[in-house]
């Protein structure tokens, strides 16, 4: 390839010199310098050579030591030589030790093969070069993470409510490299088999076959993956964890005391996999269970395959936050059956998701539950479009010389929805769901591109409807912004709700005249969001005087009426947020509320307080995005 020359990483495009490195820990002397080059390619965010060489399967073996926080032992992938002649496999890894690479022999012997690890990338990590002599199509690495992996998060006893220690990972989008040297780029796929040996009183689950459901005297847990899947997708998780059966072939994870409420919470999940099977064709993965992951877990939610990890801030009592649950599962179509081959085409992924996300819900709660929805995420559309540079406004993102984490911003999700959306208004229902169908059907198991999606859809779609041009397709595709052709839902409740608000602000209605026991979740979150900048500390305590917004149970309110705490430091709110710090990592909540108390004249000291004490509970994730809210030097 071309060696790009626009953007930040020069150096990640440019050539490495690796045999002068300071990772060199090869048992061979130097080599000539031309066979340890390399250069990342088609995916701009891995260094492997998938093109030349591919993994098709990896054997996975480890032990996990919950108190030193590292995982140990060796894995073993079967190569694909697709160009027979290319000399070297090249691996993605971070901050990985590694103590030997081999070929396996037939007679049992390892044949020790020569290896470099290049320099340090950024959150990239180094490139494993591996020369490889002709004939092997198997190599073993025998390697350990280290306790500051950034895709795994160990927690001691202290801090788990179980008591026991617990580990999980988060490899999406390239954090599996932290814990597993391999082909890290969504546009390889591979089966896998793992063996993990844990503390006999825990138990390993991974987003995988052979999950078990009680915990195994030996320690021992083996899991294989028929499906092939991308490193994204790699996850597994230790801890003190008990099952819980939902349906015949769902379920829920968690420690002993979520379990129960987590069962109830998620009782429709068997349902929901029904609904995703009637809107989009088989569920391929066999099971669909969750796991429901200590607070301190960075995300909502994480769409491991037959496994989504959820957080347990979802859990609200009346299944009111459930969205969430059908935007993982959805994903067993969109994302997980067909991938974004690099993640400048995140959308294809995520926007997917987020459409079926609201059929789905659509179909368990009704059109008035999916409206509000489809609202909510509009505004906060709109509102983070007017701060976002326009090569990451289009839905091909401009993120490759990026970091990945970058490509997570509402454009792919939301307007990726708002794009299907549209489709859906121009040629109807029906006609768009064959049409998806078909297109997962056809891409199953396959990481594809923008470019190819969009020629699928003029063959498919675009050429049979005059409805559709692909002039109007490409303005979504390669376009910043809404087109002004988009169609933006409504809601008349929601629009009740602006008066309500509006008359309340003016003084023209009293607080117990708001018929706020009638509202649902959605309409309480788009209340107390239009509020934002509009009260006083005074105003805030006769809100919680009729509805009790500081004790809300429900994490999503909660979130919001924090925020409005601090914009009019309002005290009762202030104590609240303390202990939420103290105790959630979820970022979509963590990094607002510190980058809103940064953003006051008295609460940054305060903000920095509370996280130096909260920082141990916290994921790297977290720990990065807070530290960058706080403005405080990272390590
Ligand atoms: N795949 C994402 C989780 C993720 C986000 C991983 C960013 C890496 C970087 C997952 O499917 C997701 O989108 N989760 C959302 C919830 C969803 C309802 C929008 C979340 O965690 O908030
Ligand atoms: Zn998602």
């Amino acid at each position: 390839m071309t060696v790009k020359t626009k953007g930040w990483p020069l150096a990640l495009l440019s050539i490495l010199l690796l045999a002068a490195c300071q990772g060199d820990r090869s048992n061979e002397p130097l080599e000539p310098a031309e066979e340890w080059k390399v250069q990342t390619g088609a995916d701009p965010h891995s260094f492997s050579e998938y093109e030349k060489v591919r993994v098709g399967h990896l054997r996975l073996d480890l032990d996990a030591d919950m108190d030193a926080h590292v995982l140990s032992g060796h894995v073993t992938l079967d190569l694909e030589r697709v160009d027979p002649d290319h000399p070297r496999l090249v691996l993605d890894t971070r901050g990985l030790d590694i103590r030997d690479v081999t070929a396996p022999e037939s007679d049992g012997n390892h044949r020790p093969l020569s290896w470099r690890l290049g320099e340090q990338e950024g959150s990239l990590g180094q490139p494993l070069v591996i020369l490889l002599p002709d004939g092997i199509d198997e190599v073993r690495i025998d390697y350990s993470s280290s306790p500051e992996a950034f895709g795994l998060q160990w927690l001691d006893g202290e801090q788990t409510s179980s008591g026991k220690p617990f580990m999980f990972s988060q490899s999406q989008p390239h954090y599996a490299r932290t814990w597993v040297p391999l082909q890290d780029t969504p546009a390889v796929r591979y089966t896998f088999d793992v063996t993990v040996r844990v503390p006999e009183d825990l138990m390993a689950v991974m987003g995988a076959g052979g999950n078990p459901v009680e915990r195994n005297a030996s320690g021992e847990y083996n899991f294989h993956m028929p499906q092939p899947v991308p490193s994204y997708l790699m996850a597994i998780a230790v801890g003190d964890l008990r099952f819980a059966e939902i349906g015949e072939r769902s379920g829920v994870y968690a420690e002993p005391e979520w379990i129960e409420a987590a069962a109830e919470e998620f009782d429709v999940l068997e349902e929901m996999i029904d609904i995703g099977v009637d809107l989009y064709g088989e569920y391929r993965w066999g099971r669909y269970d969750l796991l429901v992951l200590p607070p301190s877990f960075p995300f909502g939610g994480m769409e491991n395959p037959r496994l989504s990890f959820v957080t347990p801030t979802i859990i609200a009592g009346d299944g009111s936050l459930l969205a969430l649950v059908a935007h993982e599962l959805a994903h067993s179509w969109s994302g997980n059956l067909v991938t974004n081959a690099a993640w400048r085409d995140l959308w294809l992924n995520e926007g997917f998701t987020v459409y079926f996300e609201s059929r789905i819900m659509e179909a368990l709660y009704g059109e008035e539950v999916a409206r509000q929805l489809a609202v909510l995420e509009w505004e906060d559309l709109v509102e983070e479009l007017e701060g976002t540079e326009d090569g990451m406004a289009s839905l091909v993102m401009d993120v490759d010389e990026r970091d990945p984490e970058q490509a997570f911003s509402s454009v792919p999700y939301s307007k990726g929805r708002f794009f299907l959306d549209w489709i859906e208004h121009r040629v109807g229902r029906e006609t768009i769901d064959e049409f998806l169908r078909a297109y997962f059907d056809h891409f199953a198991f396959q990481s594809i591109s923008t470019e190819t999606f969009r020629g699928y859809l003029e063959t498919n779609l675009v050429s049979k409807h005059d409805a559709l041009t692909m002039e109007a397709v490409d303005q979504w595709l390669y376009e910043p912004g809404l087109p002004e052709f988009a169609v933006a839902p409504e809601s008349d409740a929601f629009e009740r709700v602006d008066d309500w608000r509006k008359r309340w602000l003016a003084g023209d209605a009293e607080t117990g005249e708001l018929p706020a026991d009638e509202w649902s979740v959605y309409q309480w979150l788009h209340f107390l969001i239009g509020l934002e900048d509009k009260l006083d500390a005074e105003r805030m305590a006769e809100l919680d005087a009729a509805f009790a917004l500081t004790e809300s149970g429900n994490y999503e309110i909660l979130f919001q009426w924090l925020m409005r705490s601090i914009e009019t430091r309002y005290e009762p709110g202030i104590e609240r947020l303390e202990a939420f710090l103290l105790e959630v990592g979820r970022n979509k909540f963590t990094r607002p509320l510190y980058a809103a108390l940064a953003d006051t004249d008295w609460g940054r000291e305060w903000a920095i307080d509370v996280y130096e004490r909260a920082r141990p509970g916290y994921h790297p994730l977290t720990r990065q995005a807070a530290e960058r809210a706080l403005d405080i030097d990272q390590e």
